[in-house]
């Protein structure tokens, strides 16, 4: 067994989203397995700092994968074995980003375009490494070209541990509607042992327990319904295990929360790239706070953190008060 959770719940990798500060909160918060965010081979064998330090983590995530793509053969192998001298506990290999700039190049979901070049590199790789290997993927490349049945045959084939895939096309990017039914006929293949975890709008943890039982998966991968919203790990376990839901986290925990992961962050990233990072969790961290709607532009355009935590602190007085008066003033009126 690759985890030692019986249906893990991953957070999904996501650029400029799943760095440590926000994988340890989901950690708290009970995902089981994090990963992180995607990581360049080309830029690692080449030594670049800031590609480097995103296989940085803490043992506090474990069991934590580091999540590499490219293109180029030689550089992913390298760029596997330096991944591996990190000590994660598992690489996970990308071959399901759809963005132009990286698909364009048959790295990500582009390797759908060259399956023997897919199915090398994996081997290579799984040959290079002293740690499980997984591969994260999507349905094909197109609507016409749904290949993943035949695909997750030959990735086991070649040894990887297991196999986690987003239920759309290269083609689709993020449109329309995971299609679960390929993923479900992936895992309920006789041919197949490995682990098969399911990827796509996963929002609820209703949807969570249906997925379960409709197709079989051993698990499944949670990422945009997290972002700004940690809580739904701890959701979706409880759920799964007792049938009832959680009541939502409170407002001032929303806020507490989210203070400090900016903070986190910042620590983590720098000042200007973490108050930018942090932009798109704000919506999701307060959607649910009376006259939120005219703080969040505010929000989103301030560039100083002593003005982001002075909107939080309007945000602490209306929640003291009630009085939508404290959320709208603005001291630097
Ligand atoms: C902002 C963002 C960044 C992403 N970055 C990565 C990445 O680095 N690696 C990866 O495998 N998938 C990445 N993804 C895809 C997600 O991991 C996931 O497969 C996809 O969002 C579908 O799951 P969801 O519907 O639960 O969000 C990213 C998605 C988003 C929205």
């Amino acid at each position: 067994m690759l985890f030692d959770t019986d249906f893990p719940v991953w957070l999904s990798p996501m650029e400029d989203v799943t760095n440590p500060p926000f994988r340890r909160l989901c950690k708290r918060m009970g995902a089981d397995v994090v990963v992180t965010e995607f990581v360049p081979t080309d830029a690692v064998i080449r030594n670049v700092a800031h590609s480097l330090k995103k296989f940085d983590f803490d043992e506090s995530e474990r069991p934590l994968g580091i999540q590499i793509y490219g293109h180029l053969e030689d550089a992913m192998v390298e760029g596997a074995r330096l991944a591996a001298a990190a000590k994660p506990d598992f690489i996970d290999i990308n071959w399901g980003c759809p963005v132009k700039k990286i698909a364009g190049r048959g790295a990500g979901s582009g390797i759908f375009k060259d399956i023997p070049k897919m199915l090398r590199i994996t081997e290579q790789i799984v040959k290079a490494v002293d740690v499980p290997v997984t591969v994260k993927t999507r349905l094909g490349w197109d609507e016409q070209s749904k290949v993943i049945v035949e695909v997750a045959e030959r990735l086991q084939d070649v040894g990887i541990n297991a196999l986690s895939i987003h239920g759309r096309t290269r083609a689709q990017l993020y449109t329309g509607e995971a299609d679960w039914t390929l993923i479900g006929e992936v895992k309920n293949n006789p041919y197949m042992y490995i682990p098969i975890y399911g990827n796509g709008d996963i929002k609820t943890p209703e949807r969570v327990a249906e997925v379960k039982q409709r197709y079989n998966v051993d698990g499944v991968l949670v990422g945009r319904a997290s972002i700004g919203n940690p809580w739904i790990f701890r959701e979706i376990k409880h759920y799964l295990q007792t049938g009832d839901k959680l009541p939502s986290p409170t407002h001032q925990e929303r806020l507490d929360i989210c203070r400090q992961h900016l903070l986190d962050v910042i620590e983590w990233k720098g000042l200007k790239k973490g108050i930018s990072q942090m932009r798109q969790h704000y919506s999701n961290y307060f959607h649910s706070i009376p006259y939120f709607k005219p703080l969040r532009i505010e929000l989103l355009r301030a560039t100083e953190l002593d003005h982001i935590l002075e909107i939080f602190d309007r945000i602490a007085d209306f929640l003291e008060s009630s009085d939508p008066a404290s959320i709208l003033s603005h001291s630097s009126d």
